[in-house]
């Protein structure tokens, strides 16, 4: 199976349990960083928000008042049912798009902003997706991207690692039932990169003015950066 559908299928077998673990693992932490992020963004009219998911992110930049209307990209039809239910509840301007983040069915420069929240270490290719998000983004747009990092304090990464390695991937495949899912999860955050080196990525694909704030000692990162 392409590695696509195999990620589009995960998240679409853990879609009922997916914002009850977030928030409930994270100790609704995971709201905070979101909120951080809508805080980051420059305002914009249409904001496209890669690997949407549920809509949380989405769902903050509208109340907000960051963004006038959303489009949603995602892989998993699941994942995009649940956030359309939210975002239909409040009357949020959101549509919802079934699409490859690094194939993106949208014309060049369709976009005033561009946000990704937990989605870029998804990507089978992290540079394909950051140059897709610079060719349907307008030039002085900007992208935000909130993605895992990994904490530079060493007591902090010691939590950090057992929490991942054990904590996630147990509670995970307990309450999704699914029992492959947290693990991947686990190792995807693992594997990606963070700090200066995914600036590079941004840079490589043409972003400039890029900058990065760690968030709770470094567990996470916001990135912003403009399309000139
Ligand atoms: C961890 S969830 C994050 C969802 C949401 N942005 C949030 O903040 O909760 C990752 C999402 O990325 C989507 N995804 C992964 N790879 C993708 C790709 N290549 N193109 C589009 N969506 C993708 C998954 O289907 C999933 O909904």
């Amino acid at each position: 199976m392409e590695e696509k559908q195999h990620i589009g299928q995960l998240f679409n077998r853990i879609a009922p349990t997916y914002d009850g673990l977030n928030h409930g693992l994270s100790l609704n932490i995971d709201r905070l960083w979101r909120r951080k992020t809508v805080q980051k963004m420059a305002p914009a009219k249409q904001v496209l928000d890669v690997a949407i998911g549920t809509a949380d992110l989405a769902i903050e930049m509208l109340v907000r008042g960051k963004a006038e209307q959303v489009t949603g990209l995602d892989l998993s039809t699941e994942m995009m049912a649940i956030g359309e239910e939210k975002c239909a509840a409040k009357h949020l301007p959101v549509e919802f798009v079934l699409g490859d983040a690094q194939k993106m069915p949208f014309e060049d420069a369709s976009f005033d902003g561009v946000t990704c929240a937990f989605g870029c270490r998804n990507f089978s290719n992290l540079d394909e997706g950051l140059r897709e998000m610079y060719r349907v983004l307008k030039p002085g747009g900007q992208v935000t991207i909130l993605e895992f990092s990994y904490p530079t304090r060493r007591y902090i990464r010691v939590l950090y690692d057992f929490y991942f390695t054990h904590v996630l991937p147990t509670i995970g495949r307990i309450v999704s039932r699914d029992k492959t899912a947290y693990t991947y999860l686990n190792r995807s955050v693992k594997s990606f990169c963070w700090g200066e080196t995914f600036v590079q990525h941004l840079r490589d694909a043409g972003f400039r003015d890029e900058h990065f704030e760690p968030v709770s000692l470094g567990i996470a990162t916001i990135y912003t950066a403009i399309k000139w």
